[in-house]
């Protein structure tokens, strides 16, 4: 068996005979969430054009992240997953990217520190457009339109120029993400990312927060740390660079499909769209067209498993999308709400277990703590997210089997849309800064906050 020096996916075809498949093979299956086009020829023209444009990322990097998956898979890494829960063009700009980014540097400099071990970063950006929803239509003072599906599909807007599916859109939903994409690299290799100045790192805001102090104690840590080692063995340079993989749900299949090529020089197929596509939880039937074009990808592949999977459904997953059990391939990511992952993760733990099965286990804390105040707003109060975050180790560590990793909406940008947290955000404060088009998403200082208790709680988890 391929062991880390000789990385999984070197020659590995798979063993057994699958199923045939192909590209367009999706197609012939129950596609739940998908946008109803009324104009067949453009949809098609499009798609054609979709085609020939460049990728997004590239086959070396998938099978990178495919290698660094294994690692944590193996507990040697810990995967930090985090972004917008949609994307929109309109936030497609600098400062929007770059406090991102921050937000995400300075939860994984926590993480570093504090779990003394390397974090994986992967973004929800870079093609994070399109979005499940709970229901095909929507309907105001008697009007009824198609519901908003993200940036890729229509517009949020409650008119019906707004609410038609748009084709063209995901040709602009291809370049926005090649924008945000190219911005992020240029940030990462001009040294933006370097472990040498975290203080590039900082949001203007922040000053003010109660978590700066202990921010800052970690970061003179750090920052003493680098200097003892260069005083030693003189300036570091390489593995002081951070990397960042994209991840979106591969939720709208034409345009998944229209970035999914051949390479030269490796077999098979990669969709090219994100490093790390992920299938919903809505769109995760044994039979549906999202899985049918998830199995035969070589991206390493994500699920969502909420509290209605069955562990016989997720024991075919796993069977369907990794067959050969091979490293890296398959993430487990559980949502089950603070309220009800203490009942449905441990049968789930046991089925992985019982098949003998490798898989990664990640938390999501975030989709199974939504709630909908009086006033209609969406919500997640800190307190629910916390609490699922703190179970999940428990739950993994009794089991035997370790988390690996979180996935979390969050932004950079200074939001009241989650109550609680180091502040204590009421009802009354969601009013400030609700900007949010779909979930809300934890501020920055609930995001560090939340990356502090994850130091925390792993460390108690595996004393
Ligand atoms: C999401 O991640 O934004 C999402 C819709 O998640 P889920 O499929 O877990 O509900
Ligand atoms: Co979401």
């Amino acid at each position: 068996m391929a062991g880390p020096e000789s990385p999984p996916h070197a020659a590995l075809r798979p063993v057994r005979e699958a199923q045939p498949w192909c590209v367009d093979g999706w197609r012939a299956r129950p596609a739940a969430q998908m946008p109803q086009y009324d104009d067949p020829v453009e949809l098609q023209r499009v798609l054609e054009r979709l085609g020939q444009l460049p990728p997004l990322v590239t086959s070396w990097e998938v099978l990178a992240l495919k290698d660094l998956l294994a690692e944590a898979q193996a507990g040697k890494r810990f995967v930090l997953q985090g972004g917008d829960c949609a994307e929109t063009f309109a936030d497609c700009n600098h400062e929007v990217i770059a406090n991102r980014l921050k937000v995400l540097l300075q939860m994984s400099l926590v993480l570093v520190h504090g779990l003394r071990m390397p974090v994986l970063r992967v973004g929800r950006f870079a093609g994070q457009y399109a979005k499940p929803r709970s229901a095909d239509t929507e309907t105001i003072e008697g009007v009824t339109l198609p519901a908003y599906r993200g940036d890729l599909v229509n517009g949020p807007e409650f008119t019906s120029a707004a609410r038609r599916p748009d084709p063209m859109r995901m040709v602009e939903g291809h370049a926005r993400s090649a924008m945000t994409m190219n911005f992020v690299r240029a940030l990462v290799d001009g040294g933006f990312a370097d472990l040498h100045h975290p203080e590039y790192w900082n949001l203007a805001w922040v000053e003010r927060s109660p978590l700066a102090a202990e921010y800052r104690r970690m970061v003179d840590g750090i920052g003493g740390a680098v200097r003892f080692m260069e005083t030693l063995a003189g300036p570091i340079v390489g593995f002081m660079k951070v990397d960042f993989f994209t991840s979106h749900e591969a939720l709208l299949l034409p345009y998944e499909q229209a970035m999914t090529r051949q390479v030269p020089r490796q077999w098979g197929w990669f969709d090219l769209s994100a490093h790390f596509p992920w299938i919903g939880m809505r769109t995760a039937a044994l039979d549906g067209a999202h899985v049918e074009f998830c199995r035969g990808i070589r991206n390493p592949i994500a699920i969502k498993v909420g509290p209605a999977m069955h562990a016989d459904q997720l024991r075919q997953l796993i069977d369907i999308l990794n067959p050969d059990d091979e490293p890296g391939r398959l993430t487990l990511i559980h949502r089950m709400g603070a309220g009800g992952i203490s009942q449905h993760l441990p049968r789930l733990i046991e089925a992985v277990k019982a098949e003998g099965r490798r898989v990664l286990w990640v938390c999501d804390p975030m989709h199974g703590n939504t709630e909908k105040l009086g006033s209609g707003v969406k919500t997640r109060r800190f307190a629910n997210i916390r609490s699922e975050l703190e179970q999940a180790f428990e739950i993994h560590a009794a089991a035997g089997t370790r988390l690996g990793g979180v996935h979390l909406e969050l932004t950079g940008e200074d939001v009241t849309e989650c109550m609680g947290g180091a502040r204590d955000l009421s009802e009354a404060d969601l009013a400030r800064a609700y900007k949010s088009t779909v979930d809300p998403r934890l501020n920055y200082e609930q995001a560090l906050e939340l990356a502090m208790l994850i130091v925390r709680k792993s460390g108690q988890a595996t004393r």
